[in-house]
């Protein structure tokens, strides 16, 4: 299946990297190259893929399917709700060295990246990021266009709303909520749920009680 990679900035690279070590698996995927607005990147190549033109020109290179590889969450739903509704194909693209449980939806046009872990009972929604190394603990809800970065850990049952971004490094603990289109901030601790819209900073070291000695509880 032939592939066009909408953007070609840093993290479409990395997306580029997914589908040739997918293609080295000997798996169904070829990526043709990039599609970006930016003029400056024309006729370029990075891993060896082309930038062949403008994101609105899909419509006149031959492919199977797109995958929209641009890091923001609200940039990258406008182009794939764009691309849906000229009925494109979007492409899920799961870097072979991840650790998804079988029983695991991942949703269209979705990018798993290296060293992910996600565990049984989860669901991952559509055009979202699971970036390197994060992992999705058991009984996760994901919502659409969300990106988990690199290094995040999600307790069990986590519901992340749609467009959402946990930052990197952050840790949420089990059965919180991060409400739709807000951001955790980089290595946060969640352990309260998040509001929708929200931009969220701190870590404080909170002083909950006396500790005892003698057990060190
Ligand atoms: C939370 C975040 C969105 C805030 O960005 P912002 O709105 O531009 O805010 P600023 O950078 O102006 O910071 C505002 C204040 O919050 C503090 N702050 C920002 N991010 C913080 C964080 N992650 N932890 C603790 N404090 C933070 C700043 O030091 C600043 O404090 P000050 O006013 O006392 O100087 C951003 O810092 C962040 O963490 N983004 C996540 C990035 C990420 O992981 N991307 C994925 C990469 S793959």
């Amino acid at each position: 299946m032939t592939v066009l990679i909408v953007g070609a900035g840093k993290h479409a690279q990395v997306v580029a990297d997914i589908l040739l070590r997918m293609r080295e698996r000997d798996e169904a995927v070829d990526p043709v190259g990039y599609l970006d607005d930016d003029p400056s990147l024309a006729g370029r190549k990075f891993l060896g893929l082309p930038v062949l033109g403008a994101t609105g020109d899909f419509g006149k290179l031959a492919h199977d399917a797109v995958v929209v590889a641009v890091g923001s969450n609200a940039i990258r739903r406008r182009l794939f709700d764009q691309l849906r509704q000229a009925g494109e194909r979007l492409f899920t693209a799961r870097h072979p060295q991840a650790v998804v449980a079988p029983d695991v939806v991942l949703g269209d046009g979705t990018v798993v990246c290296a060293g992910v872990v996600v565990n049984t009972g989860s669901a991952v929604g559509a055009n979202v990021i699971l970036n390197t190394s994060c992992s999705v603990d058991h009984h996760n809800r994901i919502g659409d266009h969300v990106h988990i970065a690199p290094g995040v850990h999600l307790g069990g049952e986590v519901v992340v709303d749609e467009g959402a971004l946990v930052g990197i490094g952050a840790l949420v603990t089990p059965r919180r909520r991060v409400g739709a289109w807000s951001i955790v901030g980089a290595g946060l601790l969640v352990h309260h749920d998040v509001p929708a819209g929200v931009k969220t900073v701190g870590a404080a070291a909170r002083v909950i009680g006396a500790r005892r000695e003698r057990d060190g509880a």
